[in-house]
């Protein structure tokens, strides 16, 4: 298995992870977000098909869009004179798995290799957090992984979940 970045692959390989649009973004919309530099897909593969993908862009968590007492929370991690209204952050565009390697830790190796890539001493960039609008059925994956909710209630409406991890844990 080996891990690739989109546009160092000639030909996409086969790639079914069980959602539509997951599949479609990978095949339809990757290589154009590569193009455009809104977000860089990576890509697991096998001989024969694709393991999994993932896409990262940067990000920001802002004060405007937080729940007061989540932004709080989340502002005690820093000395209150230092106190800024956005922090930065890089985000988990988009996530997915084979259905055919589901469940046998891929998706945990990947996330943990991205958290390890974001505090490596030669990223030109600070990024204090790792985020992602998690759909609600990949919950559980998340949370196992240290992410937060980002919301003090879950909207029906949604399908998915802001979520959040602070990677300063990772240095201390
Ligand atoms: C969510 C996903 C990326 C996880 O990858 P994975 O390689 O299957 O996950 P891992 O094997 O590393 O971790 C498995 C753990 O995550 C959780 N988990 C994974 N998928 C889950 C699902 N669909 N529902 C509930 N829990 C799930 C379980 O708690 C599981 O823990 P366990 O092994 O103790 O039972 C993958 O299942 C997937 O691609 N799902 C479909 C697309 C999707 O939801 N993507 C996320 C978009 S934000």
């Amino acid at each position: 298995m080996r891990l690739v970045k989109l546009e160092e692959v000639e030909e996409i390989k086969p790639f079914d992870c069980g959602d539509t649009d997951l599949n479609g973004f990978l095949f339809e919309d990757a290589g154009y977000y590569f193009k455009e530099m809104i977000a860089n897909t990576f890509i697991m593969e096998d001989d024969q098909i694709t393991v999994a993908y993932f896409s990262l862009l940067n990000d920001k968590i802002s004060q405007t869009t937080v729940d007061k007492n989540l932004w709080r929370k989340l502002r005690k991690a820093f000395p209150h004179r230092k106190h800024l209204g956005s922090y930065p952050a890089v985000k988990i565009g988009r996530l997915a798995v084979s259905i055919a390697y589901r469940g046998q830790g891929i998706g945990t190796e990947l996330v943990s290799m991205v958290k390890q890539m974001l505090v490596n001493k030669s990223a030109l960039s600070a990024c204090r957090f790792l985020t992602v609008d998690a759909y609600k059925e990949a919950l559980p994956f998340y949370v196992k992984n240290g992410f937060k909710t980002l919301v003090n209630t879950i909207d029906d409406d949604s399908h998915t979940i802001p979520m959040y991890y602070d990677l300063k844990g990772l240095l201390d």
